[in-house]
This record gives structure tokens, sequence and C-alpha cells, in this order.
């Protein structure tokens, strides 16, 4: 276990201690698949309010609960047989369902930013699934970032966001996915992608689910997820897209096995041209190349096809100022 407090324990008890801190409404920092997440007691309005207060996030934005299984979400949302089909072809992994509330749900209202939805995952990291299984009940986590800064991929990056706060950081090793997860709207007919991730809209329908796409740059202006603000993922200094030509004092973004020349520093992040590889360490070396050393960060072209569409996403987010 990481620790910025310097209270270092030994691996067997951490599990149980994180359980306690949720019990007691404190936060706990965990690892998915996707990135790490600040997390909280979903049913304890204290405790979810810490999160929002920790992350500095605007309290119209919603968050997601986590859930051990399809068990646990059906006593916090109406399942329908979208969610349903969803969840038996991607479960445990980086899909999140929205549905809507259980008349019944003892979920914190601040989790669904005070409307009738939730936003329900299972997570495919073994810890935190150990952690659900202890705790038994939903865990809400955003992720572990101030607002509007860049997700993170290691327990460190946590660490060096919340330097001073009362946190527990899990320790899970680097994250594998690296980019955060899907989330599609199951409460209409035809569930809907809201935020592209490494779950695509041609993996769904190979499941032989219907699917309506991700509508982009129409959805980013008039977001129907409310996190899809455009300035999100913020570097401190300028980033460009889809560069063909290093400028003055520029670091590189590069991409594949032949990165343009002229940069003064230079991240690949993938030297193959490997998208998933691309994915998980893109968080990473934005964070690295966010240095006012460089006047701004260039990025190389990435194509657009399966995870490179959500790549594409979150890189367009942190090019807007
Ligand atoms: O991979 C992930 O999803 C990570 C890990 C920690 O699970 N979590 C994550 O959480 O990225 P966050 O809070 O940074 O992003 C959650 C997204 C936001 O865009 C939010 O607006 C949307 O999900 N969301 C949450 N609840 C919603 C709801 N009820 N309706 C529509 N969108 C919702
Ligand atoms: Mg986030």
């Amino acid at each position: 276990m990481l620790s910025n407090r310097n209270n270092m324990m030994s691996t067997e008890n951490t599990l149980e201690e994180a359980v306690a801190r949720l019990r007691a409404g404190k936060l706990v920092a965990i690892p998915t698949e996707t990135v790490y997440g600040l997390a909280a007691d979903a049913t304890n309005d204290l405790a979810v309010s810490a999160i929002f207060e920790m992350k500095r996030r605007p309290a119209f934005n919603p968050l997601i609960t986590h859930v051990s299984d399809t068990a646990m979400a059906q006593r916090y949302a109406r399942w329908n047989e979208r969610a349903e089909a969803l969840a038996a072809a991607f479960w445990p992994g980086p899909l999140t369902l929205v549905l809507p509330r259980r008349e019944d749900c003892p979920l914190s209202l601040l989790v669904s930013a005070g409307g009738g939805t939730v936003a329900l995952r299972a997570p495919d990291h073994s810890v935190t699934r150990q952690l659900l299984g202890l705790f038994d009940g939903g865990i809400a986590a955003p992720s572990a970032n101030r607002s509007g800064r860049v997700s993170p991929t290691q327990p460190q990056h946590v660490v060096s966001e919340f330097p001073d706060e009362d946190l527990q950081v899990l320790e899970g090793g680097a994250t594998r996915i690296g980019i955060e997860s899907t989330v599609i709207d199951c409460c209409g007919a035809v569930p809907s992608i809201l935020r592209p991730g490494s779950i695509t809209d041609a993996m769904i329908r190979a499941a032989g689910i219907a699917v309506e796409s991700y509508r982009g740059g129409a959805d980013v202006r008039a977001p129907r997820s409310p996190g899809m603000l455009l300035s999100h993922y913020a570097p401190s200094i300028p980033l460009r897209m889809n560069v063909s030509r290093v400028g003055p004092g520029e670091a590189l973004l590069a991409f594949g096995p032949q990165p343009l020349a002229g940069a003064v520093h230079m991240v690949n992040l993938s030297e193959q041209g490997d998208l998933a590889e691309a994915a998980a360490n893109l968080f990473s070396a934005i964070r690295s190349l966010d240095d006012p050393a460089y006047s701004g960060i260039a990025v190389m072209r990435i194509p657009e096809t399966g995870i490179g569409a959500a790549i594409n996403d979150r890189l367009y987010r942190a090019s807007v100022k």
C-alpha cells in the first residue's frame, strides 16, 4: 500500500483497513483495469460529498457506483434485458451502464447528482473485486484526479494529485487499459453510448446487441453524460492533435515506428503502432509531457479505429481550452 500519510501497513491488513475506512465514511483510492478511482461508500451522503470536495468536482456531475456483479447492481437499478445482455457480455469489465434508480434505491442521491438514474459498473481488477466482496455494497468512485485533470493510471499519480489529504491508496500496479470505461445509457429502447471507451460499438454489435454509436462532437457541446465537458483532461500547456510537423519548443507525443523529427523531447505511445498499448500509456505520457519547459505538446495522428476513437476523444478534450 502507498500512503500519503506515511502510515505504512502490512499488505494482509490493507484490504481490511480499506473496508473499515469505507464503513467509517472515509475515502480510499482503488485500482481498476481502466484508471484509479477515488472511492467511498455509495450509500453514505457525507462520504460521497467528501469525494466531490476532494476532487473539487461540480456537484452536477454524477458518479459511477462500482458493484461486484449483476445481483448487486439489481439492488440499486431497475434492471432490464438490455442491461442483462450487456452485463453478460462485458462484466466484469470497462462498461458502465446508466439505468433508472430503483424506488427503494439506498444509494446517496449525490451519486445521481439528484437525477433519477444511476451509473453502475463491475470493475475487472482482483484487488477491487476482493474489496467489493468484503464490503458487500456499492462503491462510488470517479477517477482519482482533481476535476478536469488527467486520470491516474498509477498509484503514484493518485498520491501526487492528493498529497496532503487523508486517503489510503490501495496498490494495484499500473492499470491495464488506461482509458476510462465506456458509458452506455440503457434507459431507452436502444442502448446508446455516452462516453467512448475500450468497449466499442462494433464489439457490442458483435455480441448481438443493438447500440446507438457515440455522437462525438455533438455530445461534447451538449453532453448527455454531464462529465463529457469540453475542457477536461487539461494539461497546463497547449496540446495540438494530428500534427504533421513539430513546432518550436514543442514536445512530441508520437505514435508508431516513424516519429516526427525536430521535437525537444519525445514520448512514443506505441512504437509498434498498437492502439491498446497507446491507450494504456496515454495519461501517464500526457502527465510526463505537461511541463512548462515546453511550448506545447504536439500529438501525431492516431487512427480512429477501435479504442483509437476513445484515445482521440480524450486528446480532443485535452486540446480545447
Ligand atoms: O473507468 C471508469 O469509468 C473510471 C473508473 C474509476 O471506474 N471512473 C470514471 O469516473 O471515469 P468519472 O466520474 O471520472 O466519470 C464518470 C462518467 C462521467 O462522464 C459522468 O458524467 C458519467 O460517467 N455519469 C455518471 N453517472 C451518470 C448518469 N447517471 N447519467 C449519465 N452519465 C453519468
Ligand atoms: Mg474522470
